[in-house]
């Protein structure tokens, strides 16, 4: 009687024990991150990196009773290799969920993959307005170039801004950023005396800013991706852009935080529009800036708040499926979801599931001996523009 009753417990336990494998095994949600670490555009994704790491850090790496994993791939910003990428982490790594895209054309080759595995596709840095109609499962987390690019061609009609250069990068974004800023500065007055598009890969501008300086405009439009406002100004400088007075304005991506301190006084003055400043003046972001430096011994830029947010989102969106990964439950969950970022109150907006955030006008200061973009106005709760007019 003893005995039988021993191996029935025992074969008890084995049965438990057999149970409890293959429900171990779905207890890791896997997240599959696609970024560019290496080439032009690497700083975007060791910013996104860095941030989820610092998210984890902090909020530990597991929700919903599930464990995060995060599957890190560089797709060097080459949309070709995001598109096999993404395949093989759905089909082969099985993730639930793909996030990251260092830049359009990457989330754009990744979204028919999200559509048709019903996978989430969770834009972390791209900025096309485009993006989020290419696929129901996307939801974005960075922002769109007429997010800013409208505000700021606003700001340079109705502050004596008369006659604009413009430099963009030749592709979506660069395109989107143009178009919307033009929309809105030659509406109100302003003249395009000169318009240039240079190449995304390697651009050399100095060619360029020789024309810029001859068209002597009162100020020059900048769109360059995150990663070039470096070089970038360093040749402004060079050229003497500078001392001609044409001050630099656009969206915020070419003053991007984590470079602006090594740009020199040339920067100083540089108005833009756009969603981050490591200044903001929140106590969640000044929290967020000295957590960052500590663990990365650098400022965090934009890149790095939409990898936070994206992360977070993620954390969020399986709280309320209560670690169901269904795509179609955790897009639901996202729709709608808002929170305080450090770059402020921010949405999903539940039609578009693109991102609802404030942009604040900036100018370059020295605040302690340090460059920082200074914000001097608010414009709450912006949505794309990009979309409404549609
Ligand atoms: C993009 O490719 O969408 C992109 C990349 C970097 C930026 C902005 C947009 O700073």
């Amino acid at each position: 009687m003893f005995i039988r009753r021993q191996l029935l417990l025992a074969a008890g336990a084995i049965a438990a024990a057999a149970a409890v494998v293959p429900v171990r095994a779905e207890e890791t949600v896997k997240v599959g991150l696609i970024v560019p670490m290496t080439g032009g555009q690497a700083s975007t994704g060791k910013q996104i990196d860095n941030a989820i790491k610092l998210y984890m850090q902090q909020k530990g790496d597991t929700v919903a009773g599930k464990k995060i994993e995060i599957i890190l791939r560089d797709d060097a910003a080459v949309p070709d290799n995001t598109k096999r990428i993404a395949q093989e982490l759905i089909v082969n790594e099985k993730v639930n969920i793909i996030a990251g895209f260092g830049v359009t054309p990457a989330a754009l080759a990744a979204a028919p993959l999200a559509t048709q595995a019903k996978v989430p596709e969770i834009v972390m840095a791209a900025g096309t307005s485009i993006i989020t109609e290419r696929s129901p499962y996307i939801v974005r987390t960075s922002f769109t170039l007429p997010q800013s690019s409208t505000i700021v061609g606003d700001w340079a009609v109705k502050n004596g801004i008369k006659k604009v250069a413009t430099l963009t990068s030749d592709y979506a974004p660069g395109n989107d950023a143009l178009a919307s800023f033009k929309e809105h500065f030659v509406a109100g007055g302003g003249e395009i005396v000169e318009e240039v598009k240079v190449p995304l890969a390697n651009p050399d501008f100095a060619p360029f800013l020789q024309r810029m300086k001859d068209s002597k405009p009162d100020a020059m439009f900048v769109f360059v991706p995150a990663g070039q406002g470096g070089n970038f100004m360093k040749q402004y400088a060079e050229r003497g852009l500078d001392k001609s007075g044409i001050r630099v304005i656009g969206p915020g991506d070419v003053m991007d935080d984590d470079l602006l301190n090594n740009m020199g006084d040339a920067a100083l003055g540089a108005v833009t529009a756009h969603l981050y400043s490591a200044a903001h003046p929140s106590q969640t972001n000044k929290e967020f800036v000295a957590a960052y430096k500590k663990a990365f011994n650098n400022r965090p830029g934009f890149m790095a708040v939409g990898g936070y947010d994206g992360i977070h989102l993620i954390y969020e969106a399986l709280k309320k499926t209560g670690g169901d990964v269904t795509g179609d439950k955790l897009i639901a969950a996202m729709k709608g979801m808002k929170w305080e970022s450090p770059r402020g109150p921010i949405s999903i907006d539940p039609e578009t599931r693109d991102i609802v955030q404030n942009i604040y006008i900036r100018k370059v200061e020295k605040v302690d001996g340090e460059l920082y973009n200074v914000e001097f106005a608010t414009f709450e709760a912006v949505k794309d523009p990009g979309k409404t007019k549609k």
